[in-house]
């Protein structure tokens, strides 16, 4: 399955090159939506409320999401002793429920979230965020956000993949114009102001579904269990029932490599990323889902320890316990780049760990090479794709990526149509179900 092209191994040089040549912390919006949260992150800590440095974040220095008993001490040496008060649960940190908990013991609580206007314009003083006298976002957690069950997402449902130039169209969208959104938390941690209140409301009003961008699951570098902590808490915050990463490496030695790298079709490959996804659900707390990606080059692997890309997949869903995001574009732009047949990988896939399905647009290059850039309408090809699918595997809910050259909301949303039109044509057929983990 890994016929490699000249074509394609030019442009995989290439992707590796731009991503290694470009500087490891460039701040440009890459491909599918990987606007980095670098850039942001830099502007939250700018100190302005409004943009998230408040709260926990203010005192928080190593930025784990919580204050242990050293940092308590070095932000309030006055009040040291305090500490185990506020340390309700007495697991030797504050986390933010202790730090309400405390604050709305001491009255100050409606300082907070009745100021939401007054945050969100930037006018939050300094130093009294983390008294608790500021409103809207304060810190990790927006004041007033509960932690609630995650929202459930019938099988027969139709998203849209959230980004930032379409906050307004979205908020404004008619009632079910689409059944969820899907967010990259790696853009939205620590983001406060009136883009964080515009993700609090969208995600208040529908389920929200999440794909991380830059776990790095097959990458070499540890795993930022940092980070992870603070995806496992905006995934609680916004009750987001599916969480999902790619099956690939985005980083290396030298750190983040802002593209998505594939890994060798190899049984160490399995073990190495089966293990890392064990230790990210162990971190979460729930199960998550890996995806499939689009690659260009294939990694050289000597012959005896080649495994087929279908096998691979199946192997580490396998190992790791894990459900699949099954990209249908990703799956036509590598058939066709690498010459198999898209029908019979997607029959190779294990029908009960399919937990959702992804389709975009894609670049024709030529005949024979296709770019995955989600910046283009679904191809009848990639439909006609999406409805084996569901022939094969059954309906699941359904997320259209669209990251560039975007269209008025209207013109995307009768693509979410089509997706729920596809998904009424399967209704009532059983699946063939032709693979099972
Ligand atoms: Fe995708």
């Amino acid at each position: 399955m890994s016929k490699q092209k000249p074509a394609a191994i030019a442009l995989g040089t290439a992707l590796a090159g731009l991503a290694l040549g470009g500087g490891a912390f460039a701040m440009e919006p890459l491909a599918q939506g990987y606007m980095l949260a670098a850039g942001e992150a830099a502007k939250a800590q700018e100190g302005k409320c409004g943009e998230g440095k408040c709260g926990i974040e203010k005192v928080d220095t190593d930025k784990d999401g919580r204050i242990s008993q050293a940092e308590f001490a070095a932000a309030h040496p006055d009040k040291a002793d305090q500490f185990a008060k506020i340390d309700a649960n007495a697991d030797g940190f504050i986390d933010e429920a202790e730090r309400k908990a405390h604050h709305a013991a001491k009255g100050s609580e409606g300082k907070c979230g009745e100021q939401t206007g007054k945050a969100s314009e930037g006018k939050c003083g300094e130093g009294k965020c983390g008294e608790g006298k500021c409103g809207g976002t304060v810190g990790i957690f927006p004041v007033g956000v509960s932690h609630r069950l995650p929202m459930t997402l019938p099988d027969a449902s139709a998203g849209l993949g959230l980004r930032r130039a379409m906050l307004d169209e979205l908020r404004a969208a008619p009632a079910g114009a689409f059944d969820f959104l899907e967010c990259a938390p790696d853009n939205w941690i620590g983001v406060g102001g009136r883009l964080g209140e515009a993700l609090d409301d969208l995600s208040a009003r529908h389920p929200l579904t999440c794909h991380g961008l830059s776990l790095s699951l097959g990458g070499p570098a540890p795993l930022d269990e940092v980070f992870l902590a603070k995806t496992r808490r905006f995934l609680d915050r916004h009750r987001v029932s599916l969480y999902s990463e790619h099956l690939s490496a985005c980083s290396d030695a030298t750190g983040h490599l802002y593209d998505l790298m594939p890994v060798p079709f190899t049984e160490a490959a399995v073990r190495h990323v089966a293990t890392r996804i064990g230790r990210v659900q162990d971190l979460l707390g729930r199960r998550i889902a890996v995806e499939n990606v689009s690659y260009y080059a294939a990694l050289p692997v000597a012959p005896a320890q080649a495994l087929e890309e279908a096998d691979f997949v199946n192997a580490v869903l396998a190992e790791a316990d894990c459900d699949l995001l099954l990209d249908v574009n990703n799956v036509y732009v590598n058939a066709v780049n690498h010459g198999y047949d898209a029908r019979v990988f997607l029959a190779r896939m294990p029908c009960a760990r399919i937990a959702s399905y992804h389709i975009a647009g894609h670049y024709d290059e030529a005949d024979d090479l296709k770019v995955d850039t989600h910046g283009a309408p679904v191809k009848d090809a990639v439909w006609s794709l999406l409805a084996e699918a569901y022939r094969l595997h059954g309906v699941r809910p359904t997320l259209l990526e669209r990251d560039f050259n975007l269209p008025p909301l209207p013109v995307l949303l009768d693509e979410v149509e089509r997706i729920r039109q596809l998904q009424r044509e399967a209704a009532g057929v059983a699946p063939a179900g032709v693979a099972h983990a």
